[in-house]
């Protein structure tokens, strides 16, 4: 079958990497893709926001399914389009995708279904807001209502920060993400990621990591889109997942099904565990990026068939063939990331590193110039790797980040501590 990825990061490299080891594969196109990708499929350049520029490529190049990355494409509806349009596609509704794009939507939805989750309200005025604030004390944690990629968040531990933080919000930093901002109480304890797959029904877990969101060795520094991840995640244990699955993740299927809005796609929820307890910070509507890297690493060609599955209503009878390993993924980034960084650096010794099911360079911001990678953006590689330990993974993982000669790059050196 024809294939059509959409998005240009990580995360699009290592599902392209899975998919094109499936043997259902003919033709892979990303769009737009990276100098990484454009190594192992057909990069093509489309506004991938534009239902109908999208609806259009499918058609012009025979696409048999869409496989949607990015959170902004199924805000926008870019899953609806192709559907109206009869293409079989990954990825939720607008509709659905409002489990990411608006906080408050899936406090309402955590509230009607049961799901255990912070104590919250929503304010559209900073008044109302600053009175809740003092009522309640810090920590706490202000949130703009829509996407603000990733920066939306603030986790207060003091009054005042949390009042800068309103102010800030409704002061138009985050534009109309912020026009509505969620206060919530601050839960304590131990984050890690769990991805399901759902078909609007049935829901088929397909993996669990943990991230390092800050920038600095020890969780130092200020956040960033995520600096490594490792899966599985040690604290995660097959109860919790149980626990998880039967109180928070089904009762949100069910209930988005309910409302006539059912969810296809993967579901990642973030959660927070404390005392034997899992309640849900966040949801996403897509793969985590770098935690695609890991689990991509793991699944192997099969994740194909389970994406399959997912958009074809068929995960009741889908399994996943389980290998009882571990992988790591450390991002290597562009000096001054976070914040501003040059572009174009030469990147050097990827050339000569063995990639193979064990061990997987993953591109992010690159671009070729004159024959050599360089650098264009603020998260570039995800150096990865599978292990029978996960500490053997990781030593892996940094035996070829040792090897890559990228002056102008840096990563954490501590990926995978926790669990170490
Ligand atoms: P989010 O964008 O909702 O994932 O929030 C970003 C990060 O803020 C999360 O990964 C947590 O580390 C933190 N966070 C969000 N909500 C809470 C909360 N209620 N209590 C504690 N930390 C939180
Ligand atoms: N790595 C965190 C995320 O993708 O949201």
């Amino acid at each position: 079958m024809n294939i059509l990825v959409l998005g240009s990061g990580g995360r699009e490299h290592a599902l392209a990497w899975a998919i094109k080891q499936n043997p259902k594969c003919d033709r892979l196109i990303v769009a737009p893709g990276n100098a990484g990708i454009a190594t192992l499929a057909e990069c093509a350049s489309l506004d991938i926001l534009d239902g109908a520029a999208v609806v259009a490529f499918v058609e012009q190049n025979t696409i048999d399914f869409v496989v949607i990355g990015p959170e902004a494409p199924l805000a926008a509806g870019v899953a609806d389009a192709l559907r109206a349009a009869g293409v079989l596609c990954f990825g939720p509704s607008a509709e659905a995708a409002r489990l990411e794009a608006s906080k408050g939507f899936t406090k309402e939805i955590c509230d009607a279904c049961g799901a255990p989750t912070a104590a919250w309200a929503r304010f559209d005025a900073a008044e109302p807001a600053r009175a809740y604030l003092r009522e309640k004390g810090a920590p706490i944690v202000v949130k703009a209502d829509g996407l603000a990629a990733g920066k939306g968040v603030i986790v207060a531990m003091t009054e005042a920060e949390a009042i800068a933080a309103i102010d800030d919000m409704f002061g138009g930093q985050f534009g109309a993400a912020g026009a509505e901002v969620v206060i919530e109480e601050f839960m304590a304890g131990e984050e890690a990621s769990f991805f399901v797959l759902c078909d609007g029904e049935n829901v088929l877990p397909i993996g669990t990591a943990q991230d390092h969101k800050r920038v600095g060795d020890g969780d130092t520094g200020p956040n960033t889109g995520g600096m490594g991840a490792y899966s599985p995640a040690p604290v995660l244990t097959d109860a919790l997942m149980e626990q998880a699955l039967d109180r928070i993740v089904r009762p949100t299927v069910a209930e988005m099904a309910r409302r006539g809005t059912p969810y296809q796609g993967v579901l990642y929820a973030g959660l927070m565990i404390d005392g034997g307890q899992a309640r849900l910070v966040e949801y996403n509507v897509r793969f985590g990026d770098p935690e695609c890297q890991v689990l991509m690493l793991r699944l192997g060609a099969q994740a194909l068939d389970l994406l399959l599955a997912c958009a074809e209503g068929r995960l009741a009878d889908a399994r996943v063939n389980w290998a009882d390993d571990h992988a790591l993924t450390v991002v290597l980034a562009t000096k001054g990331y976070p914040g501003d960084y040059a572009k174009g650096s030469a990147i050097r010794g990827l050339d000569a590193l063995t990639e193979d099911t064990a061990h997987m360079v993953f591109h992010a911001g690159t671009a070729a110039r004159d024959g050599q990678i360089v650098g264009n953006g603020g998260r570039v590689l995800n150096v990865t790797a599978r292990g029978a330990t996960l500490a053997e993974a990781r030593d892996r993982a940094y035996g070829m980040v040792d090897a890559i000669d990228w002056p102008e790059g840096f990563c954490r050196r501590d990926i995978g501590w926790r669990a170490l």
